[in-house]
């Protein structure tokens, strides 16, 4: 019914992950012959968004005036409905906040919450602009590494309650995390919510990933723990990453807490924002409504991606991956082929002809691992499969 095995040729679209990584790889490694390389890198798909989302954006071009807007009640009862239907969280519509997406939401929440010097605490490895923006607002950034031993992403609440005992002021949650694919359990969000509580941190909790899980996984939204109510917790949302849409440019904050809710609209206000466009709202609303359908299928195909390479990539001596319990990012540890990254940066490029992501780019606690992105189609897969072993012969 959908085909995700079709190849769309991508190049000369504006694309970042197939057109503007050339330059920046080029620079980065001074690498020649860019053309032939094969990006897997910047977390978005290459498969064709739902056909319902397309004929949404169609119809409203059809109505040949584009002027002043609003995102209509009905907009946010999908959103509602979406979040209801697949995550058994009820959020109230008057909770939803929007934004042009998650990256900026995190920009804004802090920008408003927090001042020049002020604490914002990340659990290491993590998705690099939790630690960039925050920077750039001269923040200061305390990295707490998660617990790496068994081959999983652990958090240890004992670092990081002594982090919060230094006066954190935010601590950014990747839930599920990225690079790691974890899927929180219960457990973890309710210590980590207690935390917050006991040392007064607001909690910011990026689901961006959360509508894709693997074998069963279930992701927990951490305003539906144990005392969430009693925490400062903003979560955003997006239907960005599920549907393959970051182009559109749409994401939600969800702020129950009406204090909270009030700064961040004066905060809108300050800056004179808007909500989400015409056509993003039009997107946003077909997405939720209708398409469970090809996201199960999607997440189908992309497992089945994660599958084959697990078993592919594993055979590789000094290659150890673990399939994610989410996102549809696979994070290979190559520490064991005593390989520097610079070296195994260079050695996919020019000999794999592949582009992946450095572990670096996601901090210190990154080193030795690749982030490679399987939302392909499979013949994409086999691919950069075939590249990863030529660049380790
Ligand atoms: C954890 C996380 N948050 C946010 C984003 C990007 O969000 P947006 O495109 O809505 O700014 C990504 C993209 O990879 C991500 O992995």
């Amino acid at each position: 019914m959908f085909n995700f095995d079709e190849l769309h040729n991508r190049k000369n679209t504006n694309s970042l992950k197939w057109d503007l990584f050339k330059e920046r790889y080029k620079a980065q490694y001074k690498v020649e012959n860019v053309e032939e390389i094969l990006p897997m890198w910047v977390a978005d798909m290459d498969f064709a968004i739902p056909q319902i989302i397309t004929d949404a954006i169609k119809e409203r071009l059809d109505h040949p005036i584009f002027g002043y807007s609003y995102v209509s009640d009905a907009c946010k009862e999908s959103i509602v409905g979406w979040f209801e239907r697949r995550h058994n969280w009820t959020i109230d519509p008057k909770s939803i906040l929007f934004h042009q997406g998650v990256v900026p939401a995190l920009a804004t929440i802090i920008e408003t919450f927090t001042e020049p010097g002020d604490k914002v605490a990340v659990s290491t490895p993590i998705y690099p602009p939790f630690f960039s923006i925050p920077k750039a607002q001269n923040r200061e950034v305390v990295e707490c590494k998660l617990d790496t031993s068994n081959n999983d992403y652990n958090y240890d609440f004992d670092a990081l309650e002594e982090q919060f005992k230094t006066g954190v002021k935010v601590y950014i949650l990747c839930s599920p995390h990225n690079p790691g694919g974890k899927v929180w359990l219960r457990e973890d969000l309710e210590q980590l919510v207690q935390l917050c509580i006991k040392y007064d941190v607001l909690l910011i909790s990026d689901e961006i990933h959360a509508d894709i899980v693997f074998d069963g996984a279930k992701h927990i939204p951490t305003l539906t723990v144990k005392d969430a109510d009693k925490a400062k917790i903003i979560t955003c949302i997006a239907p960005t990453k599920t549907f393959n849409i970051a182009g559109i440019h749409a994401a939600m904050m969800v702020v129950p807490n009406v204090e909270l809710r009030n700064k961040l609209n004066f905060n809108k206000a300050a800056h004179g924002r808007d909500d989400l466009n015409i056509l993003a709202a039009a997107a946003v609303k077909a997405a939720y409504d209708e398409g469970d359908e090809w996201v199960d299928a999607m997440i189908q195909y992309v497992s089945n991606n994660m599958d084959y390479v697990v078993e592919h990539l594993n055979k590789i001596e000094g290659i150890k991956v673990t399939k994610p319990q989410s996102t549809y990012l696979i994070w290979i540890d190559y520490r064991e082929t005593g390989l520097d990254e610079k070296e195994m940066m260079l050695r996919l490029l020019e000999k794999g002809k592949l582009a992946l992501e450095p572990g670096t780019k996601y901090t210190e606690a990154g080193r030795g691992f690749l982030r490679m992105n399987v939302a392909c189609p499979l013949d994409t897969v086999k691919e950069g499969v075939e590249g990863f072993k030529k660049a380790l012969l």
